[in-house]
């Protein structure tokens, strides 16, 4: 069967930006396409690449498994596991580090950024953070990758890295695709609209997360830059801010950019904000509901188990075909 995987790194609850980016993105692609196999997964092997506290890790790794479902993921229909329980990603991640050179991660820009803000010193692990999602996608031999856009390049690097060692082992991976949403791949920073909006950013006023409180959600929506001109008018080029409002709008009302500015034709920021505000409220309020419910449960372990087997079998299988290749251990 064919498939599709994704993963979420917990290092912060999941604002608007990941949630429209992202998540919702997987929710309907789990219905639009019936005929393939999909894997979500937390990447908390991925998160330790920079210094994480144990507290706060355990609580996001659980809390972003039950926002997933929240969201509408259907476990049914996805493999929702958490990445350090199935060993072959890590065990895969070395092998593909073998086959990867110093100069392509180091061309990595995620990389060259996360380390320049790095002040205790640079991880090996951050450096060959690609490698490990290399093997994230290149064990289940995904398809189709959903992404966000900051992620197409280390997408371009795992089909390099899958083509080289097909070439070099006699065709072993399948060479994925970044799947990209078109509108809402990025939501930009509230404070800043020139960023994109970011679970990291030290501003918590950059963003929405999907847990919070509706006075805080309304607050935010209402102290959003924007600027003087004072129409609701679709320009990202020249109007970052309001144009990212009106994203948000959009892919959550499920209104294109001409009805939204026919919509608001002669009326100012204030009526815009007021009801752009109930709508990301109204959006979030089941969210919250259901994730209410399965926080403590024990149907979010059960989930979680489940997931995990499946992925335990796939990865397994890939992982000692790929080192019978290579001629490691014994044959069999
Ligand atoms: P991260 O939060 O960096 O682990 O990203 C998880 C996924 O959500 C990735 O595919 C990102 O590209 C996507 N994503 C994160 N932030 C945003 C944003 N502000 N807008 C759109 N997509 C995002
Ligand atoms: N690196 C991705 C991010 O920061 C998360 C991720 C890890 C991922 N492994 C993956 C995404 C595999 C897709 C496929 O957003």
């Amino acid at each position: 069967m064919k498939r599709i995987l994704s993963g979420i790194q917990p290092t912060g609850s999941l604002n608007i930006g990941t949630y429209l980016g992202s998540v919702k993105n997987f929710v309907k692609l789990q219905d639009e396409m019936p005929d393939y196999e999909f894997f979500i997964f937390i990447a908390d092997l991925h998160a330790i690449t920079v210094p994480k506290d144990k507290q706060k890790l355990r609580k996001l790794i659980k809390e972003l498994a039950a926002l997933y479902i929240a969201c509408g993921l259907d476990p049914e229909r996805v493999n929702l596991f958490i990445q350090s329980e199935v060993p072959a990603h890590a065990q895969m991640s070395y092998l593909l580090q073998c086959n990867s050179y110093i100069g392509e991660l180091e061309r990595m820009t995620q990389y060259k950024d996360k380390s320049r803000k790095q002040e205790t010193g640079v991880t090996v692990g951050l450096f060959t953070y690609p490698t490990l999602m290399a093997a994230d996608i290149l064990l289940y031999d995904a398809e189709y990758v959903p992404v966000g856009q900051d992620q197409k390049q280390h997408l371009e690097l795992t089909r390099d890295i899958a083509q080289r060692v097909n070439n070099k082992y006699n065709d072993i991976f399948t060479v994925p695709k970044p799947l990209i949403a078109e509108v809402g791949a990025k939501i930009q920073s509230l404070k800043d609209p020139t960023k994109k909006m970011s679970k990291s950013d030290d501003n918590v006023k950059s963003r929405i997360n999907l847990l919070d409180p509706e006075n805080i959600i309304k607050k935010r929506i209402r102290s959003a830059v924007t600027d003087s001109l004072g129409t609701i008018k679709y320009d990202p080029e020249k109007r970052e801010g309001i144009s990212n409002l009106m994203t948000i709008y959009s892919i959550i009302a499920g209104v294109s950019f001409d009805e939204i500015e026919e919509k608001y034709e002669g009326k100012g920021y204030k009526e815009f904000k007021d009801d752009l505000g109930e709508i990301v409220y109204q959006e979030l309020k089941p969210i919250q509901e259901r994730y209410n419910e399965l926080i403590n449960s024990k149907e979010l372990d059960e989930i979680l188990d489940k997931g995990q087997e499946r992925a335990f079998k796939v990865s397994q299988k890939k992982l000692y075909k790929f080192m019978h290749r290579i001629g490691l251990g014994r044959k069999r």
